[in-house]
């Protein structure tokens, strides 16, 4: 094995986030919009998607020189063939401390239990609205909230560890806040609010959409008391609160306002093998072609050592309308959030 590996600001690798396909069924506005991903949008050809034995030698390798944290993600994940068996592989792999997926939830009932028995820990599911018709205009593709919701509970029901994202965006959303709150403090689901980022190029992103997470905090206090609650590690993404008087949790992830590049270990990994090591990135670095060539393992842990140690990304922390608009950032459905 290889030893673990920092990059230029000191942070190590810990985690790595697997995108299997770059499709998914719905359209959301701020990630997928329709006019852009269309019927005749380049989807990944078959043969450009990592194979699964691929993602697991891999992951492997990433796991030899660090990472703990496996997280699939996609566009829509659950629309990759077969998932239970690569969640098996990765689950087979010694040191993995931890393997989650984040997905929209629609087509999670069919395959939650599946899912658990094949040694997959953790869901994130993506629920911006309870309302039908915001939700339907979110997703783009009319979408009702039913799905989601039963998809939810099937994960409870199987065993997985669930949480809920919530991308709030002014004017579109935010009148779902305190719903939302109050539905999953009921249900005891952990609900996490997410600051509308630009990511990628094609999600029109303004400063005025971002609700900033004091302002929702403070809102959702007035109605159920909140309480700051101490990190479960360093660097994790989410700032916790609990109800007063309570177990239950709520969170926030502030990538706007309240940045956490200096903690950030993630690297992340398209579905046809582009390793990034930022959400912001404008390219990446690939490594299919040396899956696919002969390069021995050793080969490959020194070039995946060698491009971690050289990064130096802190997007969150340099966001200014300058790299808003020039920068060429990489699509949120490519490298998985
Ligand atoms: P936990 O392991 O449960 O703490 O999950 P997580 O919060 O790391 O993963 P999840 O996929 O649920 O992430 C929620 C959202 O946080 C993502 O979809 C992104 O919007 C945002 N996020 C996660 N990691 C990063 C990051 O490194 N940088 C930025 N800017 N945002 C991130
Ligand atoms: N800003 C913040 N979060 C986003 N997501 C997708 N696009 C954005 C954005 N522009 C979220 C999804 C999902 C996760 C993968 O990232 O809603 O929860
Ligand atoms: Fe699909 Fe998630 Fe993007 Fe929405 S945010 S289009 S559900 S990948
Ligand atoms: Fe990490 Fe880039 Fe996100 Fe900063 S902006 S936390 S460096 S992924």
């Amino acid at each position: 094995a290889g030893a673990s590996v920092v990059d230029q600001l000191g942070r190590p690798l810990r985690d790595l986030r697997i995108s299997v396909t770059d499709q998914c069924n719905f359209r959301c506005r701020y990630c997928m919009p329709e006019e852009i991903f269309g019927a005749d949008y380049p989807f990944l050809q078959e043969d450009k998607l990592l194979s699964f034995d691929e993602i697991e030698r891999l992951a492997r390798l990433f796991v030899s020189i660090g990472v703990k944290k496996l997280r699939i993600t996609g566009g829509e994940p659950l629309l990759r063939r077969n998932l239970p068996q690569l969640i098996q592989q990765l689950a087979s792999i010694q040191g993995v401390e931890d393997i989650a997926l984040t997905t929209n939830g629609s087509l999670l009932k069919r395959h939650a239990h599946d899912l658990k028995k094949a040694g997959l820990q953790r869901v994130a599911v993506s629920l911006d609205s309870l309302n039908d018709k915001t939700f339907g205009a979110i997703n783009g593709r009319g979408f009702k909230t039913k799905p989601v919701l039963e998809g939810i509970e099937a994960a409870k029901e199987a065993g997985l560890q669930v949480k809920v994202n919530m991308v709030v965006q002014r004017g579109v959303n935010d009148q779902d806040i305190l719903p939302m709150a109050h539905y999953f403090f009921e249900k005891g689901h952990i609900l996490r609010f997410i600051e509308f980022m630009d990511v990628g190029n094609a999600n029109k992103w303004r400063l005025d959409q971002v609700v900033p997470s004091k302002e929702i905090q403070e809102m959702i206090h007035k109605e159920l008391p909140l309480e700051p609650l101490e990190s479960n590690y360093t660097g994790e993404v989410a700032k916790r609160y609990r109800y007063k008087g309570t177990d239950k949790e709520v969170g926030f992830i502030s990538s706007v306002t309240q940045t956490f590049c200096s903690t950030c270990t993630r690297a992340r990994i398209s579905a046809d093998g582009t390793l990034y090591t930022c959400l912001f990135a404008s390219q990446g670095t690939d490594l299919r072609e040396q899956l696919r060539s002969d390069t021995s393992d050793q080969k490959l842990i020194s070039f995946i050592q060698t491009t971690w140690n050289k990064r130096e990304d802190r997007y969150s922390e340099l966001r200014s309308n300058d790299t808003i608009k020039k920068d060429r950032k990489v699509e949120m459905s490519h490298i998985g959030g």
